[in-house]
């Protein structure tokens, strides 16, 4: 087993990683601060890993909510499930929310944890490997709303994060891809390294070869680890993360929650920020063939949706309701180089235009 920790004074945490941590009674129990702890899972996820998971609670008295799964489930229609639950059982303040099961459910339940009882602790057992590599660490909880992604939440941090990797051996193909897009995305916006050693592993990973997923897990982890711990609540460094986002958020909403994977719009996504990069003058022919050459390695797609199916108009939209949006100003993530990232809404508005036209 692999420890990491995310740096934040007295609020800081481990971020366990190793095969078969599941069920691992002993790893968690410091961790759990009451005597009531609910696990909040979902329809998919429940079948294969519930009674595991239970067994890791075993000494505690252990309650589960299963939520219907999908990203269009990842509102607050679904929240007041967990609340339901939560009020109707009599949970008190000293409870412990476990998440089990990927971003949806990571978000969802750290955001019932932030808001019940004002604010309760919660651990994170992610099983995706997008959750594992990226959604479980850092506090970032919340819901959609229809017309904008994780518009609803707060800043909420776990008290541990336990990735069990055997987890992934259940699941699908595409899914595995879509927490690639997040790993390439550690690569492009500072860890120039490490991008070199997915253009060389990147076959391994998607054979999910135990120990090339275990150091790609341990790398990104670390690398998101070091950002939260300097800009915890996104005051500047860790917009960085959203490279791609902001177009992918808009193609997600835009083509109904669900519909594309939350990966897939970032590797489109980034693959727009890439095309504006090069517009720019700051990233050459090469380096674009070089990004969209690992995303289609990694089975994402490099475009996103057509004309038809989203216009410019409709895009410029829904990236206007973009959480970076300062005074009415579309912030974005840019590439000076591969491995390194700038925010930045000082750029000619045409060429943003010209994105969303040529990169098709
Ligand atoms: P997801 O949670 O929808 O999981 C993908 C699918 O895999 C679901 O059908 C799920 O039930 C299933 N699944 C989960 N674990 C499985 C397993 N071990 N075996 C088989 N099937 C399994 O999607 P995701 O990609 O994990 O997460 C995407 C979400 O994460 C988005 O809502 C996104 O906004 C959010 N996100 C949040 C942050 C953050 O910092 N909080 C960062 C990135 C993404
Ligand atoms: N995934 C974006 C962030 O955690 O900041």
């Amino acid at each position: 087993m692999k420890t990491l920790k995310v740096e934040l004074g007295d609020r800081s945490y481990p971020i366990f990683i190793g095969q078969g941590l599941m069920g691992n009674a002993n790893l968690v129990k410091p961790y759990v601060k009451g005597q009531q702890v609910l696990i909040v899972t979902n329809t998919t996820v429940a079948p294969l890993y519930l009674e595991k998971c239970k067994q890791t609670f075993a000494d505690f008295n252990v309650e589960s909510v299963v939520l219907p799964d999908g990203e269009e489930y990842k509102n607050l229609e679904t929240l007041n499930l967990v609340f339901d639950k939560l009020i109707g059982d009599r949970f008190d303040r000293s409870c412990t929310l476990v998440a089990l099961g990927g971003g949806v459910i990571g978000d969802m339940t750290g955001f019932a944890a932030a808001a019940f009882q004002r604010g309760v602790n919660f651990i994170q057992m992610p099983t995706t490997l997008l959750s594992q590599v990226d959604s479980s660490v850092g506090g970032k909880t919340g819901v959609n709303h229809p017309l904008g992604k994780n518009m609803i939440g707060a800043f909420h941090q776990p008290e541990c994060v336990v990735i069990d990797t055997e987890s992934l051996n259940t699941l699908e193909d595409r899914q595995l891809s879509a927490g690639l897009a997040e790993v390439i995305k550690y690569g492009l916006i500072q860890d120039p390294e490490f991008f070199e050693w997915l253009e060389a592993n990147i076959e391994r990973l998607l054979a999910r070869e135990p120990e090339a997923l275990a150091y790609a897990i341990e790398r990104s982890c670390q690398d998101k680890a070091d950002i939260v711990a300097k800009d915890e609540k996104e005051a500047g460094l860790r917009a960085l993360f959203n490279l791609g986002h902001t177009f992918g958020h808009a193609i997600e909403a835009g083509m109904g929650y669900g519909k594309w994977l939350h990966g897939e719009g970032v590797s489109a996504g980034s693959m727009q920020a890439v095309y504006m990069s090069k517009l720019l003058g700051d990233l050459t022919q090469a380096d674009e063939e070089r990004i969209q050459g690992l995303f289609d390695r990694a089975n994402l797609p490099v475009l996103p949706p057509s004309v038809s199916e989203m216009n410019n108009d409709k895009f410029l939209d829904l990236m206007a309701g973009d959480k970076k949006v300062q005074a009415g100003t579309i912030r974005l993530v840019l590439l000076k180089s591969i491995g390194q990232a700038y925010v930045t809404g000082d750029y000619p508005k045409e060429l943003l235009e010209k994105t969303l036209t040529d990169w098709r």
